[in-house]
């Protein structure tokens, strides 16, 4: 955005002015989440104004003209499950507000912007990849990465006393996860993940060249996330691609080089946001339920011992570990029609934003839900959001290399302990850490 459009939202012409719901509490500012979750805010939320009017302010680092924020477990399965009121199409799934640029909204445009039928024709040709049952195919393969990702850690922890779990271990498994099925050569790795740090967090200096609240990002509308690393990956997809086409093979980069839908092959802008989607959501999301997973375990000591007795466990504790992590904080939907949530009227064309840590958190469904409770059963988090069509894509990898990553280190280390202080990422849309130093104290 650019900060000298930042009016607050009650100024728009042509808007009914309301005010904020609950003015004293800001759960948008991106600097509120370098401090930590708000998880006391999210509360008073759930409990005083689930559905509540947040306007985009300059205080909180937004120029739109407001949204609905939802905060209980109940609506925000209800606005997913309701793709026809509530679309993500008309204006993207972000809060910025493309709805008013068509140009923009076009060239940014992936699956999860699209609508049924289109959705379920593009979410076709990467389904196969990512259904369950080809996950269990990649058990064994995930086992030895993770085997190979904690050996080193460990090795290096012995070696300087500590590492700092975010790089040695958290970030590494998604990554070489997901680098052959994109059909990226291992080569291009480094450069191609580097990138899309640089991409997604877009509201922290510490990765990006264009602060997103801080910058005049105008320039870069046309862009995913407004960022001008963006390019670089569109422009490597392209080079790939070509050499794609017409090969068969199993592989992203291949199977959209040569896709289908309705006749019409993908334009070289929609397979680079396609891969580019796949690039970020395959890699950045699962990174943070694993290293938000070891703070969690720093903080609970007695959890790998008892995961080493009862292995049993392992798959409540993963289900467990993703509810308290939640490493995507919000996606938004445009309502299609006028409306009701929860008896609060939404008008036509108006923005709902769902937050899914602190619908993991709604008492009502999950039982002392700021206990982390690796027994928990049932666990209906919405960590891979409320059900409908855009439930996420990777959620079988993703509780694979949760469930891995558990498993592998209660065999090897009999607790982790912090070794200084961690930080969080500056972001209201990734829930991230980008540092925690830790001993990981051998068995
Ligand atoms: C813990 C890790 C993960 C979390 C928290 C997560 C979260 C989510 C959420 C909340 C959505 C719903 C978006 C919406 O309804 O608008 C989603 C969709 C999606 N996720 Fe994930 N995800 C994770 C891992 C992965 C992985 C490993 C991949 C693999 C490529 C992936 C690919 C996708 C894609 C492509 C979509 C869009 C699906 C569609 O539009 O149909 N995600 N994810």
């Amino acid at each position: 955005m650019s900060p000298a459009d930042s009016s607050p939202a009650t100024n728009v012409p042509g808007r009914a002015s309301r005010p904020d719901s609950l003015p004293h509490l800001d759960i948008l500012g991106h600097d509120v989440y370098e401090h930590g979750a708000p998880h006391a805010a999210y509360d008073e939320f759930r409990s005083t104004a689930p559905v509540a009017w947040i306007n985009e302010t300059a205080a909180n680092g937004h120029d739109g003209h407001g949204f609905w924020s939802l905060t209980a477990h109940r609506d925000v399965v209800a606005v997913h499950k309701d793709w026809r009121t509530f679309s993500s199409e008309v204006g993207g799934t972000e809060i910025e507000e493309l709805e008013h640029d068509a140009p923009a909204l076009a060239a940014r445009r992936t699956m999860l912007e699209t609508d049924p039928p289109r959705h379920t024709k593009l979410r076709q040709l990467v389904n196969p990849a990512f259904s369950r049952m080809a996950v269990e195919t990649y058990a064994q393969h995930a086992t030895s990465l993770m085997a190979e990702v904690l050996d080193d850690a460990m090795a290096a922890a012995h070696t300087t006393g500590s590492v700092d779990g975010v790089r040695a271990v958290a970030r590494e498994l998604p990554i070489r996860m997901i680098t052959g099925l994109l059909g990226v050569p291992d080569a291009d790795a480094p450069q191609l993940f580097h990138w899309a740090d640089q991409i997604v967090y877009n509201a922290d200096p510490d990765y990006s060249p264009a602060v997103s609240d801080r910058t005049d990002t105008d320039p870069y509308r046309l862009l995913p996330f407004r960022s001008p690393v963006s390019l670089k990956v569109l422009d490597y997809v392209q080079r790939l691609s070509a050499a794609r086409r017409g090969v068969a093979g199993g592989d992203v980069l291949s199977v959209l080089a040569n896709a289908l839908v309705d006749g019409h092959p993908l334009t070289e802008r929609e397979q680079g946001t396609f891969f580019l989607l796949l690039l970020i959501a395959g890699n950045e999301t699962t990174r943070h339920a694993l290293s938000h997973g070891l703070l969690a375990l720093a903080e609970h000591p007695d959890v790998l011992p008892r995961l080493r007795a009862q292995p049993e466990l392992l798959d409540s504790a993963t289900e467990e570990v993703l509810r308290w992590t939640c490493p995507q904080l919000h996606f938004r939907r445009t309502a299609t029609a006028a409306t009701e949530i929860g008896g609060i009227k939404i008008a036509a064309g108006e923005k709902v934003v769902t937050w899914y840590l602190a619908a993991n958190f709604d008492p009502t469904v999950f039982a002392d839900p700021h206990t982390f409770d690796i027994e928990r059963t049932p666990n209906p988090h919405v960590t891979f959001g409320g059900g409908g069509p855009h439930l996420c894509l990777g959620q079988w990898m993703a509780r694979l290399e949760v469930r891995t990553f558990l498993a592998a280190l209660a065999q090897r280390a009999d607790r982790v302990e912090l070794a200084g202080e961690p930080r969080r990422v500056r972001s209201n849309f990734i829930n991230g850490l980008k540092l925690l130093p830790l001993h990981l104290v051998p068995r």
